[in-house]
């Protein structure tokens, strides 16, 4: 990546985030690449990053998409992904979704309960349609990672124990309008160990080969998403080891895999820029603030996240600080005590590895417009979503203003 985030900040202002569309492609055919001896298929975690550019990009790539909410499937969808590459999950849809998704005719429904099953197989009675689904197996393993980004415990809200799937199995068997097509699992985000996987998709490969004694053929195996990325100086999983793994899982079985990557593929394409305003010491702890904030960029504060970051053009007179943002609250913080060059104002900061569940994630807190977005291919820049001005915030309330 050889972005001027100099040149970038003059043309767009700053706090704004950059994706490097390139590094995109590259990790896309890393991960396909791995399966290739195999039919699969990527289907990119929208949640990740949602900027339809960002999709586009990837259905460019012969992505299709992992969605988790009807707007996200209309996202996929308008951006040129087929029906056919489309999942949607979510331990919570509305019936209104499930219903549009039928209508749609994506490729799979995962579900993740029995009453949700109850309520597919109704709404699809209704529009006289069979709908094509996959369990969420929830396997009971620690994935090893931050608690609030494992889903694959029973203690966690996500997917079904094996019992319970296969009572749905044998539900979707004995219905007109359900066909269960495929079989998910997911058991959690930033995984940096195979292990835990490779249990997982073990235990989930079984359960296959028991369906298959019944006669119940699947056709689409759903491992996930969840790879890590480097933050820090973590040791990552080796994507053809990862690949391999599944496909000895899966010897013998005529089954496509599926996965579903979302930081793996985009998280560390994007950088976060943001200005210095003021330096000011509060007693013997020095604060760098900048115009960004956590309403941008939350991860810090929520997961207690650590971006590498760097005051750009400055080297000198480097001191322990936290760098934090304007906003009213003690958890608006991009990182605590940190080693960081004596800035000036307008300085600039670049916090790296912000391209995924870093915009998304963003909000409207303290009245403050959502950043600009910018793609970055081919050595040229592009703007991808408008910074918001007041006029958006206040759009949806001032004509109820009394
Ligand atoms: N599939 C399902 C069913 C998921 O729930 C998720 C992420 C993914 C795929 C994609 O996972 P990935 O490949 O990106 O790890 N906001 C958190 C991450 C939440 C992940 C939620 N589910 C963060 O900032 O770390």
């Amino acid at each position: 990546m050889n972005i001027n985030f100099k040149e970038l900040a003059n043309k767009y202002q700053t706090p704004y985030y950059v994706y490097d569309f390139d590094h995109i492609t590259k990790q896309y055919n890393e991960l396909k690449s791995a399966f290739n001896a195999r039919k699969s298929l990527v289907s990119y975690a929208v949640k990740a990053n949602s900027n339809l550019s960002v999709i586009k990009h990837l259905a460019q790539q012969g992505a299709g998409a992992d969605c988790v909410s009807i707007g996200e499937v209309k996202r996929a969808l308008k951006v040129g992904i087929a029906p056919y590459k489309i999942i949607f999950s979510g331990v919570g849809k509305i019936d209104d979704e499930i219903r549009q998704a039928l209508e749609l005719d994506i490729l799979m429904i995962n579900v993740e309960s029995e009453a949700e099953l109850e309520r597919v197989d109704s709404i699809s009675k209704e529009l006289g349609k069979e709908a094509r689904i996959s369990v969420r197996v929830n396997p009971n393993i620690d994935p090893k990672t931050h608690p609030y980004i494992s889903t694959g415990l029973h203690e966690n809200k996500f997917g079904v124990d094996i019992d319970t799937a296969k009572r749905m199995y044998i539900k979707c068997k004995n219905s007109e309008n359900l066909d269960a097509v495929g079989i998910h699992l997911h058991i959690g985000s930033q995984l940096t160990e195979l292990e835990p996987i490779k249990e997982s998709v073990k235990i989930v490969a079984d359960l296959v080969r028991n369906l298959k004694a019944i006669n119940m053929d699947i056709s689409f195996f759903d491992v996930g998403g969840g790879l890590g990325i480097v933050y820090d100086d973590e040791k990552l999983i080796d994507t053809n080891e990862y690949a391999q793994m599944i496909l000895e899982a899966l010897f013998g079985l005529d089954i496509t895999i599926v996965c579903e990557p979302g930081r793996f593929l985009v998280g560390n394409a994007g950088t976060f820029v943001t200005k210095v305003l003021y330096e000011k010491v509060n007693g013997d702890k020095r604060f760098v603030i900048v115009d960004g904030a956590m309403n941008d960029l939350i991860r810090p504060a929520l997961y207690n996240a650590s971006h590498k970051l760097e005051v750009l053009d400055r080297t000198e007179d480097v001191s322990d600080c936290n760098l934090v943002g304007p906003i009213c609250e003690s958890g608006d913080f991009f990182a605590k005590n940190v080693d960081l060059p004596k800035t000036e104002h307008n300085d600039l900061v670049a916090i790296y590895s912000t391209g995924a569940y870093c915009f998304t994630m963003s909000s409207n807190y303290n009245t403050r417009g959502k950043v600009a977005e910018i793609a970055y291919e081919n050595g040229e820049d592009r703007l991808i979503r408008k910074r918001e001005t007041f006029e958006d915030l206040i759009a949806l309330e001032e004509d109820y203003l009394k």
